[in-house]
């Protein structure tokens, strides 16, 4: 018996070294490692930091004030994380029209920069066949600094869209992701269902284009601009990186400058006195680095722990019936040392070579589900969106752009277009078979 049990204690001890070399370490033949991942728990201290540049140590502002870093990477993890937990006043260019005011109030939970069930509202007609943004600007505010200039738009808007706040916990990994290896997973789909890759600018790579993967509409490809698109388009703040060129919008001169209020009694000039006191740009681009070098020294969403028998049922189910098609399990980021966005980011040793399992191939599809909403991607992403990344998808229970499904099993039925028959082959499942999928899903 005791032999016995010392063959079973040898058999498990290879298993257990042979396991590593089964799971999928290598991308284009270069060795990767696992990304370090958050258990999605806001109580486990420590467990945010990924280790790209200094972390510092918790800010008392008795005692000193965070310093926000000069360049990408050279400031501290826990001053960053403070500063996008600040709450921004009227007196700090706060508005004049606005969303909220920090970026924390939108992604909080489970942990700090992750989702939060806050949608914003975007609103514009067709002219000609084509998307044209409200007059003022597509992105209607929902709060202003004066009753006078609080967004109103008529009923000549009639594409109307909610977006629900997106977790950008793990996004350094995402942002390290080479273009090749985004083109290359998107050429490997069979065509029907193949995604569309935005070719966005990089604001400050002097507009160089970069493929977008961040956003419902895959606007933005670096961290740096989307956080200025950020500080000045949901809380008002106009700052060194707020960009040119219609980042977030049709009009090509939008996020130069505050939009105009499209008030009750048409646009307004409200950027200035009084409603805007202070003068442009409102942060000298401090605030803005901080805030995207926190979302990239963050950790991606790890799994579920323990995985629930279920969830292990339902792995094999998820490529089988198509679903990984889109959502991809796995990418591994760029080298450390390869210059991206544009070449204003070098990857970091702490992102570089990495192994992520984000679920998404950061592409747009047509899954009929379309907002008609174009932002910087082209007319004919209309009616595309991005596939959701469902990387700490079991911490969130609003889902699909608009954040109006409360369920998987309801969010898969509305996937149809490029999606259907992922979706016929879901519900061609044994009941069980579908419980043990979603399982899978909600231990992501
Ligand atoms: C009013 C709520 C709100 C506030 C405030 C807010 N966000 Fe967001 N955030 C959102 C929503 C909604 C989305 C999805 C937007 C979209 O794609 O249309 C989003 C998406 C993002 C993303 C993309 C994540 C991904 O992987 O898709 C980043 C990065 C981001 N926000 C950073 C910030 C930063 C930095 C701030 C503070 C300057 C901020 N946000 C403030 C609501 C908010
Ligand atoms: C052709 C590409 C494609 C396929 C195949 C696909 N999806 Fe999706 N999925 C998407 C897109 C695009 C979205 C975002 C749609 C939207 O919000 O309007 C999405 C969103 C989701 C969401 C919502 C996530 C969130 O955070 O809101 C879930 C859940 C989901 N998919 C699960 C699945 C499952 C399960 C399957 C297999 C049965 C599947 N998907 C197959 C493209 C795809």
């Amino acid at each position: 018996m005791l032999k016995l049990m010392k063959v079973l204690a040898l058999v498990l001890f290879v298993t257990a070294l042979a396991l590593p070399m089964w799971l999928p370490n290598s991308v284009e033949g270069q060795s990767g490692t696992e990304a370090l991942t958050t258990d999605m728990d806001a109580k486990t201290p420590n467990d945010l930091f990924n280790g790209f540049g200094a972390l510092g140590t918790p800010i008392d502002e008795c005692v000193a004030e965070p310093v926000p870093p000069t360049a990408r990477g050279n400031g501290r993890f826990e001053d960053n994380k403070f500063i996008f937990s600040e709450r921004e006043t009227v007196a700090d260019g706060l508005g004049p029209t606005y969303n909220d005011v920090g970026c924390v109030e939108c992604h909080q939970s489970v942990d700090t920069g992750a989702f939060s069930q806050t949608m914003e509202f975007r609103a514009g007609h067709i002219t000609n066949g084509q998307f044209v943004d409200a007059p003022g600007g597509q992105l209607i505010h929902a709060r202003g600094t004066d009753s006078d200039i609080v967004e109103h738009i008529t009923t000549a808007e009639t594409v109307k869209a909610f977006r629900i706040t997106t977790s950008t916990l793990g996004d350094g990994f995402v942002e390290c992701i080479s273009n090749t290896d985004l083109q290359n997973n998107v050429n490997a789909q069979p065509s029907a269902q193949r995604g569309f890759l935005t070719a966005v600018p990089v604001v400050e790579a002097n507009n160089a284009l970069r493929f977008g993967r961040f956003g419902w509409k895959a606007q933005h490809a670096s961290l740096l601009s989307f956080a200025g698109d950020a500080y000045l388009n949901e809380m008002g703040i106009t700052n060194k990186f707020d960009g040119t060129a219609g980042r977030s919008s049709t009009d090509p001169n939008a996020g130069t400058t505050e939009n105009p209020c499209s008030t009750a009694e048409g646009v307004v000039n409200c950027t200035g006195a009084p409603f805007d006191p202070v003068a442009d740009p409102e942060d000298d681009g401090g605030d803005v680095l901080a805030f995207a070098d926190f979302m990239a020294a963050t950790r991606a969403p790890g799994r579920q722990n323990p995985i629930p028998a279920a969830a292990t049922r339902g792995d094999a189910l998820f490529n089988s019936v198509g679903c990984a098609v889109c959502h991809t399990r796995t990418f591994q980021t760029a080298a450390p040392g390869t210059a991206i966005n544009g070449g204003a980011f070098t990857v970091p040793t702490a992102l570089g070579n990495k192994i992520i399992h984000p679920f998404s191939d950061f592409a747009l599809h047509n899954i009929g589900t379309g907002d008609g909403i174009v932002q910087n991607g082209g007319a004919n992403t209309a009616n595309m969106m991005r596939t959701a990344p469902l990387w700490g998808i079991r911490a969130r229970n609003r889902l699909m752009h608009e954040g109006l499904n409360i369920t998987v099993f309801d969010s898969v039925q509305l996937h149809a277009g490029q999606a259907t028959t992922a979706r016929n082959n879901f519900n061609a499942l044994t009941n069980a078979q579908r419980a043990d999928l979603i399982a899978f899903v909600l231990s992501l």
